[in-house]
């Protein structure tokens, strides 16, 4: 399968080309085994444990080069994984910008390599997320524990969520769950969010066996309707096509990504008007495709 990988095989050939012989070697006796592990780690919650195995095999003391290199070394094999992973064609016209934005984010990396970062190009260039748009990726195997939804009528938050997770079938595993990427925006707005919703319906109707789509974060924080309503479509198109949201509360992360970029809302926060909290979106697959149908019938029409 043509990735359109071509021009950016060389960018990641000079990745590889910085590093000295003994990187090489670190790189070349830990890839197999670390891509093992990594995909070992993929299904829990925590979506850095695949980053944090790679680690463990990559051994103390690892650079940030030789991490890097890694990332080069795996991207060039990403085509064939890819290949073998049946993967709908909504899912596969976005490689090429994902592969382009990965090369030229690899070609000027110099100094640390943000957890973030690293953890979400591990999981990338070995298959264990794929792109939903052009700013969002899908992790392809999450759990949803009854804890969480159990918590939310605990802390008084409503019976609700929990009707809808039984109807969605409690025990049905795994779900796919989006991510934002930080470091290429140009698609967090409206348009970008229904893409990555629409490429989760599409993943969905392939793989059986998904019970759906998640997402967590500060985000569908409701409040965020009024004091942020340019976010306000994160909650609502969700909401209206049929997802429910889990309260998952507040907390230091939160906080700290809720004031990261808007001046505003910083001001609520620091004045105590305003907590962040984060929720948990809950897309089960039926109504996930049926909103998706709707979503390509308005468009035909
Ligand atoms: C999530 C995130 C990318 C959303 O960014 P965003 O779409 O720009 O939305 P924000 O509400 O955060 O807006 C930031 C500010 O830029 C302004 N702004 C954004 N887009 C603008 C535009 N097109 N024109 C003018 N101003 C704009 C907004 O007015 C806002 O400032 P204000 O609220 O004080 O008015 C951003 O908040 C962020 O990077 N957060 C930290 C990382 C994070 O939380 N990631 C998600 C993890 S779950």
């Amino acid at each position: 399968m043509d990735l359109h990988l071509t021009p950016d095989v060389a960018a990641f050939q000079a990745v590889l080309a910085r590093l000295s012989s003994e990187d090489w070697a670190r790189i070349d006796s830990a890839s197999q085994t670390a891509a093992a592990k990594a995909a070992e780690a993929a299904p829990h919650w925590d979506f850095e444990m695949p980053a944090k195995a790679v680690d463990a095999v990559l051994g103390a003391g690892v650079s940030d080069e030789v991490r890097r290199g890694l990332i080069a070394s795996w991207a060039l094999q990403l085509p064939d994984r890819v290949a073998a992973m049946a993967l709908p064609a909504e899912v596969l016209a976005l490689y090429p910008y994902w592969i382009e934005q990965l090369a030229a984010f690899l070609t000027k990396a110099e100094g640390d390599y943000v957890f973030d970062h690293w953890a979400k190009d591990v999981r990338f260039t070995l298959g264990l997320s794929v792109p939903a748009a052009k700013s969002q990726v899908i992790d392809l195997s999450s759990p949803v524990g009854p804890g969480q939804i159990i918590k939310h009528v605990r802390d008084g938050w409503g019976f609700g969520p929990l009707f809808r997770y039984l109807a969605a079938g409690a025990k049905r595993e795994p779900w796919l769950e989006v991510h934002t990427e930080s470091r290429w925006l140009r698609g967090f707005n409206e348009d970008g969010w229904n893409e990555a919703w629409a490429t989760a319906a599409e993943l969905c109707r392939t793989r059986p066996e998904l019970a759906g789509m998640i997402g967590s974060s500060w985000f569908y924080d409701p409040p965020l309707t009024e004091i942020s309503p340019r976010l306000a479509h994160l909650r609502l198109n969700p909401l209206k096509g049929g997802a429910f949201m889990v309260h998952q509360g507040p907390g230091e992360i939160h906080t700290e990504r809720a004031g990261t970029a808007s001046a505003s809302r910083k001001a609520l926060i620091d004045s105590g008007d305003y907590t962040a909290r984060s929720w948990l979106m809950v897309w089960p697959r039926k109504e996930l495709i049926a909103w998706a149908d709707s979503r390509k019938m308005g468009e035909a029409g």
